[in-house]
């Protein structure tokens, strides 16, 4: 039998294109922004990359592109991180594209051209014989996903799905997740209650979830005990792609065995550093950037705080 030491994600990829502008237009504005650049981007393929960025176990990508220029840096960033890449040639889609607004103070508003992303099928999955942990999200076709996620639960492979962007999900799919990870505005699509933390991941049962809360941290309700996480100090310049590196480094830490609240750690201050850097994956720190700022690193908050404010206390 393969030993399974292999991570594989299974998503998108865009190519981001991305204006700066001192705030993001509200509907019907029209802001004059200040500079123009190209990032490789998308969910499925910042999380390969922050995975094969994070070291410990092979990554492999399933995902799909056009034959078009657009797809050339988005292969080349996948290389050069060192991510296997299983390609769907989707030869009458355009590859897909994110239009990225960023304000002066680091947020983003994103609008996502799927392309050939939505041409993903649940047949595309490849062999799962050396695969640990599949790594899903929601920017490919709901039922591929679903598929995936059924394929991988009976083949023994432990699945984490970051339910981003925001989309109600069936119990079914639920059901063969074995790590959900939410921000809040995600947990409220899925659960229906946008109240306190503690009552948005009661209504998931016994579903092990991981709930990033941006600056303040982030919490994990895992075989019924809480985990507080704070956020590490940085200074914010770009939070795209900040959540993607949180998922990508906490499924390679898990990979490497580290125990839930070690691989928050981890994953907590990869994505502080991903918000000191523009870009995607152009943003995903390394393993020993990550190990120095762990050293030297702040919290920006306590454990307390985050208890209170997740309705803990
Ligand atoms: O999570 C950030 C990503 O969302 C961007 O890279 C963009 O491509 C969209 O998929």
């Amino acid at each position: 039998m393969a030993q399974r030491n292999t991570i594989l994600v299974a998503g998108s990829a865009n190519l981001d294109f991305v204006v700066r502008a001192q705030h993001i237009p509200a509907p019907g504005e029209t802001v004059l922004g200040n500079g123009f650049v190209t990032f490789p981007g998308g969910k499925g393929a910042n999380q390969a990359v922050a995975c094969a960025r994070a070291g410990g176990a092979q990554t492999r990508m399933l995902l799909a592109l056009g034959s078009d220029a657009f797809a050339e840096p988005l292969e080349k960033s996948l290389l050069d991180a060192g991510v296997d890449a299983r390609i769907v040639r989707i030869v009458t889609e355009a590859t897909g594209v994110a239009f990225i607004c960023l304000s002066k103070d680091g947020e983003n508003a994103i609008t996502v051209a799927p392309g050939a992303n939505a041409c993903l099928r649940a047949d595309h999955l490849p062999e799962l014989a050396d695969v640990s942990h599949l790594l899903l999200q929601l920017e490919t076709p709901l039922e591929a996903v679903a598929a995936w996620a059924h394929s991988a639960n009976a083949a023994g492979v432990c699945v984490v799905l970051n339910a981003a962007p925001a989309r109600t999900l069936s119990p079914e799919l639920l059901a063969d997740v074995d790590v959900l990870i939410v921000n809040e505005g995600e947990l409220a699509t899925i659960t229906g209650q946008s109240g306190r933390v503690v009552d948005a991941v009661a209504e998931l049962g016994n579903t092990n979830v991981v709930v990033t809360l941006g600056a303040r941290g982030s919490c994990a309700y895992v075989d019924g005990e809480w985990l507080l996480q704070p956020a590490y100090e940085i200074e914010v310049l770009d939070t795209t792609g900040a959540g993607d590196t949180f998922c990508g480094t906490f499924v390679a830490a898990r990979a490497r065995s580290s125990g839930f609240a070690e691989a928050l750690r981890r994953a907590s201050a990869a994505s502080a550093l991903a918000c000191g850097r523009l870009g995607a994956q152009s943003s995903v720190p390394s393993a020993g950037e990550v190990d120095e700022m762990l050293r030297n690193g702040r919290e920006s908050s306590s454990p307390e705080e985050l208890r209170r404010y997740c309705g803990l206390a």
